[in-house]
């Protein structure tokens, strides 16, 4: 006899919960460095059009997978095509989740060291911020040793099950973080030169734009809204059948979007203001925000607590990583929940240690990149991309999109999903995915 699967106690536990998965690092690390990089407005745009256009549709599939077959992201795919090959997809996403959480770990473990060296003055006015940065990311130690103690908090909340922990967290959490980013954009706009960031920020110049780029904006869209790895398929799976997915998924949708585009108001103001690289990199929120903080009365008290938030979210999103891999072990395995999540976390653990000692400590480099930004590259580029792209043609032609959509629409509440759906799932998506993918690729690897 197995325990009944659990179930979300709520609809705003759900919400909660998955947005908790989709706003993390990926909203404020990730989604302004990548803006950085890739030239700013035209780039933001280009993000906008695919949340609308792939995100949204892409967010509904997966929730409705997951309520439908109750299974993780593997065994949603067997229950809906038994004896096909689609489990693979899903245990792409698998693989996905691996990837992801180790360098995700590493980054939020510089964010755990960033509330501690924020509370211990180090980077009060007139620090080094780019050299605080690097030095920290490129010593062996101390970032592997946060690291592990991210990976172990994790590892401990998703043996204790995903309800409980998950949705006590995020419910203060939330509230809180968005408010801290309000006052760290009135900060930023208001610091002489903040005009120069703006622009960068809001006006499109789109000769900035690669075929790279828009497959970097891509990817992007489904990291920060946690798509195209069976996440959402397993956080969709502890949905009771009464529980709403076109209304819910919206709200997720939007929260991410939302807290994405507010990150970047706070960030380029404050970047041209302060005189940083806004293609600075991976470290661009590590540089920039402390900067700002220093230029703000009590900004120790905000620093250390945007931090310490900027964890917690990090956390959230960290569980739902750990979650997809656990939930397989668990439902196809019948493996023990707390042998499942200490296991899985220790092999994640391992490979993120690599990950880190490449930002400087130790030359491991594959393909030409740091291990690091190879990972990264790995998951933007091919996994989350191609993950979504299958579960598209799955959803849209195996399953196929008039069964999704009437799926989707049971027990719906506000927002009904009309024939739009079955286009852009059938067709658009599925087809903008590969010819990004392709031209990308090229380019990247040419
Ligand atoms: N969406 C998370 C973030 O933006 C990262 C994530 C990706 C979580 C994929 C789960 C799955 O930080």
């Amino acid at each position: 006899m197995k325990a009944p699967r659990e179930l979300w106690t709520s609809r705003v536990a759900f919400i909660l919960a998955a947005a908790g998965s989709a706003v993390g690092l990926g909203n404020i690390w990730r989604f302004s460095y990548v803006v950085g990089t890739n030239g700013g407005a035209a780039f933001v745009i280009v993000y906008l059009i695919i949340i609308a256009l792939i995100g949204y549709p892409m967010m509904v599939t997966e929730v409705t997978l997951g309520r439908k077959t109750h299974k993780n992201a593997i065994g949603a795919f067997k229950a809906l095509a038994p004896n096909t090959p689609w489990w693979l997809v899903g245990a792409l996403g698998v693989l996905a989740g691996f990837v992801i959480l180790s360098f995700y770990s590493v980054v939020a473990g510089w964010s755990l060291s960033y509330f501690f060296k924020t509370i211990g003055g180090s980077l009060g006015a007139g620090a080094d911020f780019e050299g605080a940065f690097v030095s920290h990311i490129s010593a062996a130690w101390a970032p592997v040793i946060w690291h592990a103690v991210f990976m172990a908090i994790t590892l401990a909340i998703i043996a204790a099950g995903v309800v409980k922990g998950i949705s006590r967290t995020v419910r203060v959490l939330m509230p809180v973080l968005f408010v801290l980013l309000i006052l760290l954009v009135l900060r930023s706009l208001t610091l002489p030169g903040a005009g120069a960031g703006l622009s960068f920020y809001l006006q499109p110049d789109f000769s900035d734009l690669t075929a790279q780029s828009i497959l970097a904006a891509v990817g992007q869209a489904f990291f920060t809204l946690s798509l195209g790895m069976g996440c959402m398929i397993t956080y969709g799976s502890y949905l009771s059948d009464n529980d709403d997915v076109p209304d819910n998924s919206a709200w997720v949708v939007g929260l991410d979007t939302l807290i994405a585009i507010i990150a970047g108001f706070a960030i380029f103001p404050a970047v041209f203001a302060l005189g940083f690289d806004p293609a600075a990199g991976a470290g661009l929120a590590f540089i920039t925000l402390p900067a700002v903080f220093a230029e703000m009365p009590a900004g120790v008290l905000f620093g250390a607590v945007f931090f310490l938030l900027l964890s917690i979210a990090a956390l959230t999103s960290a569980i739902s990583l750990l979650e997809v891999v656990v939930a397989w072990l668990v439902d196809e395995y019948q493996m023990a929940r707390k042998k499942a999540a200490l296991m899985i976390g220790v092999l994640i653990f391992l490979l993120g240690i690599p990950a880190s000692l490449s930002m400087g400590a130790v030359d491991i480099s594959v393909g030409g990149m740091p291990f690091f930004d190879f990972l990264d590259f790995f998951q933007e580029s091919i996994l989350l991309p191609l993950g979504g792209l299958l579960t598209a043609v799955f959803a849209g032609h195996v399953w196929t999109a008039r069964t999704t959509r009437e799926s989707a629409n049971t027990n719906h509440g506000k927002i009904v999903i009309g024939a739009w759906y079955e286009v852009l799932i059938k067709y658009i998506v599925p087809i903008a995915i590969a010819i990004v993918m392709i031209f990308g690729l090229i380019e990247a690897l040419g």
